[in-house]
């Protein structure tokens, strides 16, 4: 079995999606930090050979383990494209190498999950979970969570900027998304700088993994767009069967083209994690612009302590990591606003935050 390969010895990370939206920040922010090791890598050969990188798909694992055999000496791997299973991340662990997955499908981190033992024998360490959400969600999932003593329910809710510029992939991602039968009901809540919004359920994975890291019975996440009339017209379309059409690829792309369109609000996000137990409610919530561009600096963040740090080998979600637990406050300086807790033994406590 490989030994892994720390980024003390001065290994190579591999950027796979490192011209995208997210992948772009993520490649600047590591070259800054990692001067001449960092590898940018697409399908498209010339825009990745224009940037000083190679061509990997990742569906492909076969020709993904030949480019990681020429390349000789990567650390790391950073994914900011979603592969369609775990076969890149299995040639990674399973070679000695860390790996950074933004993905955000339930399915496809669970299968990465299950190579925690794969990791464990070659000294690899993955970490999942990574970006706005999944991410900060999850992080700030865990703080409201231990605020309670241990919560019975976490709600996450997600708002959207709809002038933000999100990449091709993550929109598909999103439209895809919109097809899925709602499992929880909308829900009224405060965001910081956006007053009362209703969020409506999302199949974000975060509800998917965090009732297994954190022992939490239950969670569920909802998302809402900076533009009211908007949220309303998605999902009452959703409620009314309208995008059950989704599901063919004709109709993905003509809404994935619209939804790329659309630029009426601004590039602000929130993201806002309720915990409950019994009359326990703590509440913790964050801000930010240009969600593609803070999701690129989780990202970078999360590399770095792989390349840097000491996290133990095996599969992890971020939120399972003490070292990336401050990251919020990290991000300060690119104008993420942590707002503090406010864990009132009571209901409503979440009201000073709009
Ligand atoms: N966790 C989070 O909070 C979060 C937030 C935003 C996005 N995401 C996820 O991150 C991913 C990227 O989002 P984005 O907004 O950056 O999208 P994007 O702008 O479309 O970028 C995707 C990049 O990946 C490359 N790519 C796509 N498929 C590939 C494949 N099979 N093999 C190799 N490279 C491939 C694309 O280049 P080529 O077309 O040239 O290959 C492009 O550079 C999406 O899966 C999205 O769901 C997660």
């Amino acid at each position: 079995m490989t030994t892994a390969k720390r980024g003390g010895d001065g290994g190579r990370v591999l950027v796979v999606g490192g011209y995208g939206a997210v992948g772009a920040t993520v490649t600047a922010t590591l070259g800054d930090w990692f001067p001449g090791r960092v590898v940018v890598a697409g399908r498209d050969p010339d825009r990745a050979r224009r940037l000083g990188g190679v061509r990997v798909d990742l569906t492909d694992p076969g020709g993904f383990r030949r480019t990681l055999e020429e390349l000789g000496d990567v650390a790391a791997v950073v994914l900011c494209a979603e592969p369609p299973d775990a076969g890149v991340a299995r040639v990674c662990l399973g070679s000695g190498v860390h790996l950074v997955d933004i993905s955000a499908t339930p399915r496809l981190l669970d299968d990465v999950a299950d190579l925690h033992g794969l990791a464990a024998g070659s000294g690899a360490t993955a970490v999942l979970s990574v970006g706005v959400a999944p991410g900060l969600t999850n992080l700030l999932a865990r703080r409201a969570h231990e605020a309670v003593g241990g919560a019975e329910h976490v709600d996450l809710t997600v708002l959207l900027g709809t002038g933000d510029r999100h990449g091709g992939d993550a929109v598909r991602w999103t439209v895809e998304g919109l097809a899925r039968a709602p499992e929880a009901g909308p829900a009224r809540t405060g965001l910081p700088g956006y007053g009362t919004r209703t969020a409506h359920w999302f199949p974000f994975s975060d509800q998917h993994t965090l009732p297994r890291t954190l022992g939490v019975a239950g969670v569920t996440t909802r998302l809402c767009l900076d533009s009211r009339p908007l949220t309303a017209m998605l999902f009452g379309s959703r409620r009314a069967g309208l995008l059950r059409g989704v599901h063919r690829p004709a109709v993905r792309r003509a809404l994935t083209a619209a939804f790329g369109r659309v630029h009426v609000g601004d590039d602000g996000f929130a993201v806002r994690a309720d915990a409950r137990r019994g009359v326990r409610h703590a509440v913790f919530a964050l801000t930010g612009r240009a969600q593609s561009r803070v999701t690129g600096l989780v990202t970078a963040h999360v590399a770095r302590e792989l390349l840097t740090g000491g996290p133990p080998p095996g599969v992890h979600h971020i939120e399972q990591l003490p070292a990336l637990a401050s990251l919020p406050e990290a991000l300060a300086e690119h104008g993420v606003a942590l707002w503090r807790p406010s864990d009132r033994a009571r209901e409503g406590a979440g009201r000073a935050l709009c």
